[in-house]
Parts: C-alpha cells; sequence; structure tokens
C-alpha cells in the first residue's frame, strides 16, 4: 500500500510522552497502524525564520517533518489570518474576524514554505491527505512546484453560508485554491452543501463535484474502557468525594468563544435561579483549558469568563457549596474521561463547531448501567447524530437552564433509552470508518459526493 502522508498545521513532537495522542493522532490510529505513513508540519515552536529544512524523526513505520515558524509568520499566518480571520469567519462569526493584509500575505507565504519544504520528502506513490484550514493553499502550491500525487483535504471546523464566507478578505482565492485536491472533506451535509455553493458562484463548479460530507468520529470501545478503568484513579476518587453526593454537570472545551462559555455558566445560574430545588444538588464543572492565549478576542473571553463565574459563585454559594468549578488549566486526557463518568449531565453547547468530539466522548464514557444525559448545542455537527440528546439553542441561555432541569429530573430509564441510541451511533461511526470513508474517496474510483453519504 502506498505511503500515505498527513499534512497538519500543528504536529506535536513524537518523543514527548502523551504528545502523538493528540486528537488527530487519534482519529488517524486505525490507518496509520496499517501503513507507512509521514505526518508533516509545523513544530509549535518559533524561530528567527521559519523552516526550510525540516527536523525529521522516525517512530515504528511513522516518520515525522516538522518546521519553526519564523515570528512574523506566527504573529500573521498563525495568530493573523488562521486565528483572527478564517476561525471566525467559519464559525459565522464575522464580527469577531480582523483583518490585515500582512495576515495573508504571511498566509500565502507559509502555505508556500510548507510545500516547498515538503516537496522533496514526497515519493512518487504518496496519497497526501492534508487537514483544516490553516492550509487552504497548500495543494495549490505543491501543483504549482510540479506535485502529481493523490491530494485530498478534510476541513474539521464548519464552512459558513456563502454570504458570510465572502466577507473573508481573499475568499475568492481560497476557493480558487480547491481545483488543485482531488477530494474535499467537511463534517456534514450542510457544510457541504455551503462550501460547494461557495465554489460554483465563484466558478469552480469541477471542485463543487469534489466536496463530501464525512462526518469524524472516535475510537468509541478505546475511550469507554479508558474511562471504565480510570473511575478508581484517585483524581477521579477525589472528585467524587468531594462531591458528596451531588450530581455532577460537566464540561469540558478549549478556552475559545465558539464555545458558547458565557451563554453556558449564564444558563446554568438562570438554573439555580429559576429552579432553585435545585441549589445545592448539583456541582457545575467547567475545564476549560486556555487557547490561543496571545490572539486578543480569547483574552477578553477569558476575563468574562474569570468574572462570570466569580459573580455567580459570590451569589450563589453556600459555605460547603460552589455551584461552579472552573479550571483553564489542561487537565489529562484519562482524566477528563473518568470525570465524564462520573458526571450526570454532559453539556457541549458551542455556538457553532464542525463535529465536537466531546459530545461523543461524554456518550461512550458512560457506565451503561447508570448513564448520563447529553445536553447538546442544535449547532454542533455531532447534533445531527447524537439524536438521544437534550438539544438546545446555545445562544440562550434559558433554554439551557430548561435543558439542564429536564436533564436533573429525567428517570433512569428514559436516560438508559437515549443513552443507548447515541452509543449505537458512536460506537458504529468510529474514527477508523471515517478515515477509511475519506481514504477511499480519496484514492478509489468512486465519486466524493457518493463516498461521503
Ligand atoms: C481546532 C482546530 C485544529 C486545531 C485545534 C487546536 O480543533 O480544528 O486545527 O489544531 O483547534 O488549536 P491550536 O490553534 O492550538 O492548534
Amino acid at each position: 500500500m502506498s505511503r500515505l502522508v498527513i499534512v497538519a498545521n500543528r504536529v506535536p513532537d513524537p518523543k514527548e510522552t502523551g504528545a502523538v495522542a493528540g486528537g488527530l493522532a487519534v482519529a488517524l490510529k486505525d490507518a496509520l497502524a496499517k501503513r507507512d505513513a509521514l505526518w508533516f508540519g509545523w513544530s509549535g515552536k518559533t524561530a528567527a525564520e521559519t523552516g526550510t529544512t525540516p527536523q525529521e524523526a522516525k517512530v515504528g513505520q511513522t516518520a515525522y517533518a516538522r518546521i519553526d515558524l519564523g515570528h512574523d509568520d506566527y504573529r500573521h499566518y498563525y495568530q493573523g489570518f488562521s486565528n483572527a480571520a478564517l476561525w471566525p469567519v467559519l464559525h459565522y462569526r464575522l464580527g469577531v474576524a480582523r483583518f490585515d493584509r500582512l495576515d495573508w500575505f504571511a498566509y500565502q507565504r507559509v502555505n508556500a514554505a510548507f510545500a516547498a519544504a515538503l516537496l522533496p520528502l514526497l515519493r512518487p506513490d504518496d496519497t497526501i491527505w492534508i487537514h483544516d484550514f490553516h492550509l487552504f493553499l497548500l495543494a495549490k502550491e505543491l501543483r504549482a512546484l510540479g506535485c502529481r500525487q493523490r491530494i485530498g483535504f478534510f476541513l474539521h471546523v464548519p464552512f459558513p453560508p456563502r454570504a458570510v464566507f465572502t466577507g473573508l478578505p481573499h475568499a475568492h482565492d481560497v476557493l480558487a485554491a480547491m481545483d488543485a485536491i482531488d477530494a474535499i472533506g467537511v463534517q456534514t451535509e450542510d457544510d457541504a452543501e455551503n462550501l460547494r455553493g461557495a465554489l460554483i458562484s465563484h466558478g469552480h463548479a469541477g471542485a463543487a463535484l469534489r466536496v463530501g460530507a464525512f462526518p469524524i468520529g472516535i475510537d468509541a470501545t478505546g475511550f469507554a474502557n479508558l474511562a471504565a478503568r480510570i473511575a478508581t484513579q484517585k483524581e477521579v476518587t477525589r472528585l467524587r468525594d468531594s462531591l458528596a453526593g451531588r450530581s455532577l454537570a460537566i464540561g469540558v472545551d478549549r478556552l475559545d468563544y465558539t464555545k458558547g462559555l458565557p451563554q453556558r455558566i449564564a444558563g446554568f445560574g438562570a438554573l439555580l435561579t429559576r429552579f432553585p430545588k435545585h441549589r445545592g444538588k448539583i456541582t457545575f464543572l467547567q475545564v476549560a483549558p486556555v487557547s490561543r492565549g496571545d490572539v486578543a478576542q480569547y483574552r477578553a473571553l477569558r476575563r468574562e469568563l474569570d468574572e462570570s463565574v466569580g459573580r455567580i459563585n459570590g451569589q450563589m454559594a453556600e459555605p460547603d457549596w460552589a455551584p461552579i468549578r472552573y479550571i483553564t488549566r489542561a487537565v489529562a486526557r484519562p482524566t477528563l474521561a473518568g470525570f465524564m463518568r462520573m458526571a450526570r449531565i454532559g453539556i457541549v453547547t458551542p455556538l457553532r463547531d464542525g463535529m465536537n468530539l466531546v459530545a461523543k466522548e461524554f456518550v461512550a464514557a458512560q457506565d451503561p448501567g447508570d448513564p448520563g444525559v447529553l445536553v447538546l448545542s442544535r449547532f454542533a455537527g455531532a447534533a445531527l447524530e447524537l439524536d438521544g440528546a437534550l438539544l438546545v439553542n446555545p445562544l440562550d441561555p434559558d433554554d439551557i437552564a430548561e435543558a439542564l432541569d429536564v436533564a436533573m429530573e429525567m428517570p433512569a430509564d428514559e436516560r438508559l433509552d437515549r443513552w443507548t441510541r447515541m452509543a449505537a451511533t458512536v460506537r458504529t461511526n468510529t474514527a477508523a470508518i471515517w478515515c477509511r470513508r475519506f481514504l477511499a474517496a480519496l484514492e478509489g474510483e468512486e465519486e466524493v459526493a457518493e463516498a461521503g453519504r
């Protein structure tokens, strides 16, 4: 079988323990077990200039080649065009976006630099799979250097309606670059429709035919086993003891303004005000590791959350009970799995999300004998698959409060019934299946739009 070349903006150091277990690496585990692979991308480090010669490493069958980003490129390509322009626009948030011509120049420059550094490492029969919005132009840049290999692209985040996307300066150039891609994957049929619409209206009907929906999954069995195994570990039993019999509601998100955290905190506050019977009966643990902390919009969000959590705790707490526990440090994945299993309610309320794997992980982590309830945003890709969740409008704190009340009151047989449906879905559409379906579309003869169904 030909080698698989995976390109992503962020490729962690394979030698650092735990690093290779990042989200994408977990999703690709199955594919990587079966064939030779090369990971290519940014090392996560900065240097005077963006690297031209990658640092190479090999772990088993998998090779790694990573380059550093120059300080200027870090600022304008990563913080700028990727995170301050593309990220908000793709999440339907034109008003949050900040545009600067220097950012666009750096975005083009870094995509070209990735192509130039990758090209010498390629073999004639490689299959190249590019991931996410940082690298929209990479396929085009590779083709310009003579690359003839098959190139696939997967967008992990949403694609908004055309009217929103065209608010992005250089939207046309981003769309035009997709002519160079053989298979373009997105998370949902809505994203696929939006992207096809944008491509067609900009004169790229050919590329529109190569767009398909491939909803990503998780290693459900692995996560379920992890959650069960860890349940007796110290951090997990400490949390259980500290709850003193109260129900746990849990949220786990990067500290990001697309995750709906202020509305969620307000929703939890509204639960305690409008349904006072739950006071002292429920503790909400929000784990929100700081992310992209040097981008202005993220700093502003952090201040807002510090304040609103403090306000609600100040107003509602009793000497022996604080309603919200809020952690902005990273918590180890196994520990989180154990926390999720213990929780009566999982709260996943992004304002927009490509898929949201936390929702699927929460389902997988549950104890089949006494499963918890998932409160899920209608605007997460996962909502299309997880029909046993309580679906809410994440912008509406009262809707969240009402769903939390329903979740607290839900009888065991209904919890089990809803969870059983969701668990079946999460176990069926796994990460391995996602990977196989996308690669079949990229490497096989089938139409991408058909393979994506
Ligand atoms: C999202 C994106 C990924 C990104 C991750 C972490 O999940 O889809 O591409 O890697 O966030 O963000 P960061 O900026 O730290 O890489």
